[in-house]
């Protein structure tokens, strides 16, 4: 079946939810190219082929992808899910950290798609399926860089899917909110972030102890993997699939309440 996805590129896959998504798509009986810096799989399956790839070399990205085509012979979807923190208040934080955090959320999610369109393209189907969060939709303050590169992301996830309609290829994000991952340990703070003489150093330690409690303690990452699962799974992907009835709810006050009032109920919780 044309729509049927066998075959799937997944970036991020040695750890946390991209380590539960590659698991749960190998029992789905889907080959997964499962790849990550560290090339190794967190799950020993035969549906599971690791692959030692960093989303910002382009090249190697290309011939990642030639390499699963001369092998598997398709690919029907990409889930570019490889990303990582740095967090500081936006006043900490300087042009090297925050392109630093574009580089493999954003830039780095680009080439991965931009690498397998014209393969989608030739097949005249493909399913591209970005990782964002609900930081995406919600302003995190200290976390400023973070929340725009994953908003980057799901803006530039839509625009696709205005732009590739009548291909057979489609889009579509799955937005997650806390989740206990390798996230919170591999997250970088920001230099000035880090030194006692910044306006920000009590209120910012404060929201660190915070944030790091709220994703240790939060979803496994099986329930992301479940909603990434039902994405390819679904004949059509949701444009938007947030995991969890209070994401939901989070994610739909953020559309409909006034900004100033949104901004100040954050500020309650976070700052
Ligand atoms: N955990 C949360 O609370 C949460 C919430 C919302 C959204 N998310 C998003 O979910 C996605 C997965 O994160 P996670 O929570 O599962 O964190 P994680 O356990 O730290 O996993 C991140 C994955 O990305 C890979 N990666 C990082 N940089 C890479 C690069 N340059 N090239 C290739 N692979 C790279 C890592 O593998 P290597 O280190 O081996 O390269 C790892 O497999 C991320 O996009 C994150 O922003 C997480």
């Amino acid at each position: 079946m044309k729509n049927e996805t066998k075959v799937v590129l997944l970036t991020g896959g040695s750890s946390g939810i991209g380590a539960a998504a590659a698991e749960l798509m190998a029992a789905a009986g889907m080959t997964v190219y499962a790849a990550s810096r560290r090339g190794t799989a967190a799950t020993e399956s035969a549906g599971i082929i690791p692959i030692r790839l960093d989303v910002n070399d382009e090249a190697a990205t290309v011939a990642a992808i030639d390499g699963i085509i001369a092998k598997s012979g398709r690919l029907d979807a990409v889930v570019v899910n490889a990303g990582n923190g740095i967090a500081g208040a936006i006043e900490d934080t300087d042009d090297a950290e925050a392109r630093f955090q574009f580089e493999t959320c954003f830039f780095g999610a680009l080439k991965t798609i931009r690498a397998c369109l014209p393969v989608f393209r030739r097949q005249g189907h493909g399913r591209i399926l970005t990782v964002t969060s609900v930081a995406a939709v919600i302003p995190i303050p200290y976390q400023g860089l973070y929340s725009s590169a994953k908003s980057a992301l799901l803006m530039f996830t839509e625009s696709l899917a205005i732009e590739l309609k009548g291909s057979g290829i489609q889009c579509g994000s799955v937005l997650p909110g806390d989740t206990s991952t390798g996230f919170t340990g591999a997250r970088r703070l920001t230099a000035a972030a880090e030194r006692e003489d910044s306006p920000y150093h009590d209120k910012f330690q404060a929201y660190l102890r915070k944030i790091e409690h709220d994703e240790l303690e939060g979803m496994p990452a099986a329930k992301i993997a479940k909603a990434i699962l039902r994405q390819l799974q679904r004949r059509r992907m949701a444009m938007r699939l947030t995991p969890r009835i209070d994401y939901k709810a989070i994610c739909l006050l953020a559309r409909i309440l006034p900004t100033k009032l949104k901004l100040w109920i954050i500020g309650l919780l976070y700052n």
